[in-house]
């Protein structure tokens, strides 16, 4: 469906697939290989919900790649007139755009909009579906980390706490971490790690305490009150089920922690906590963070953090993407 450029999800995606895209993101992270120019490309960055780290690492990446890019948002573009999704992506390709980053608040709006254009369309993040670059990152950092160069996590074993069911970064990760080996346990309460959530190929834990030492990494989530109880809804493009990847039946209840105190009690990664952790073990967190909520401060900026390694490899890996799919061909199929 779409583009064979188009990079929507994680799930689903081949070994190969996965492994050549983070030997590309390597090589590139690394000064050891050369990115192709693009320098007659455009690459329209779509956002339609708020983000930082993903909108300029995506610029930065376009950027470097010689690539000219084009932003729109949401706060002043015709979206906020009432513009469709469809009608949005298909006016940005008609003015020229060979590719379309898009992060929109509906889950399954990637593939709506690589289903309305006939350019690559990358998902930045859509609803609770996906994050597919995100998981990229966090893969990398991880098989970093590890020192695991051929991108072979078997033996390794990941703890992804808290928030589970609103994370789109989550299904992402555990698509592509447990397709390189490695072992995946979702821990959180049952509002946002619920038992289903082991049909993604995970375990399901309910007792931080009786994992956090037993890991060797911990990926702390951001709680999204945002998300909680109101699903989707976030405009003209926040109807969940526009791309056919309605995740109304993974959404939380509208009060999924009973009080502040209560989570971090339970599944913050405080100080305490990241003490008890395996000697190597790592702390990753894709950001942002509520800092003394899901993940203190201290522990964040501490020596076992890899928080910023995230963010910085985040130009390689999506230079990788943008650049397979500049490269690719309508019809050519990968
Ligand atoms: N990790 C992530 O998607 O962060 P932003 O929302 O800041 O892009």
């Amino acid at each position: 469906m779409g583009h064979p450029g188009s990079l929507l999800q994680l799930r689903g995606m081949s070994e190969e697939a996965l492994r050549g895209l983070l030997g590309r993101a390597r090589e590139i992270a690394t000064g050891t290989g050369q990115a192709a120019k693009q320098e007659e490309k455009l690459v329209a960055c779509v956002f339609l919900e708020d983000s930082t780290r993903t909108r300029v690492s995506f610029a930065v990446a376009a950027g470097r790649l010689g690539a000219r890019v084009v932003e729109v948002q949401s706060s002043n573009s015709s979206v906020r007139k009432g513009e469709s999704l469809a009608d949005t992506v298909r006016t940005v390709e008609s003015l020229g755009a060979d590719a379309i980053v898009l992060r929109a608040s509906g889950s399954g709006s990637s593939h709506a909009a690589a289903r309305a254009v006939g350019v690559p369309v990358i998902n930045a993040g859509d609803g609770r579906h996906e994050h597919p670059t995100q998981g990229l990152i966090d893969c990398l950092t991880l098989c970093e980390a590890k020192g695991r160069e051929d991108f072979d996590l078997r033996g390794v074993r990941i703890a992804i706490v808290g928030d589970v069911v609103s994370s789109r970064v989550a299904r992402s990760a555990i698509a592509g971490m447990t397709a390189l080996g490695a072992g995946v346990v979702c821990v959180g309460p049952a509002t946002m790690a619920p038992d289903g959530l082991a049909a993604l190929g995970c375990e399901v834990s309910r007792d931080f305490d009786a994992v956090v030492g037993d890991v060797d990494a911990v990926m702390m989530l951001r709680v999204q009150f945002e998300r909680h109880g109101n699903g989707d809804g976030h405009g003209a493009h926040g109807k969940a089920g526009e791309g056919g990847q309605d995740a109304r039946a993974d959404r939380p209840p509208a009060a999924p922690i009973g009080s502040v105190r209560e989570f971090r009690a339970g599944y913050g990664l405080t100080a305490e906590r990241a003490a008890r952790m395996r000697e190597g073990a790592v702390v990753m967190h894709p950001g942002p963070m509520n800092r003394g909520l899901e993940i203190d401060g201290e522990v964040a900026d501490g020596a076992r953090s890899l928080v910023r390694r995230q963010v910085a490899l985040g130009v390689a890996v999506r230079m990788a993407v943008i650049g397979r799919a500049l490269q690719s061909k309508a019809g050519a199929g990968t």
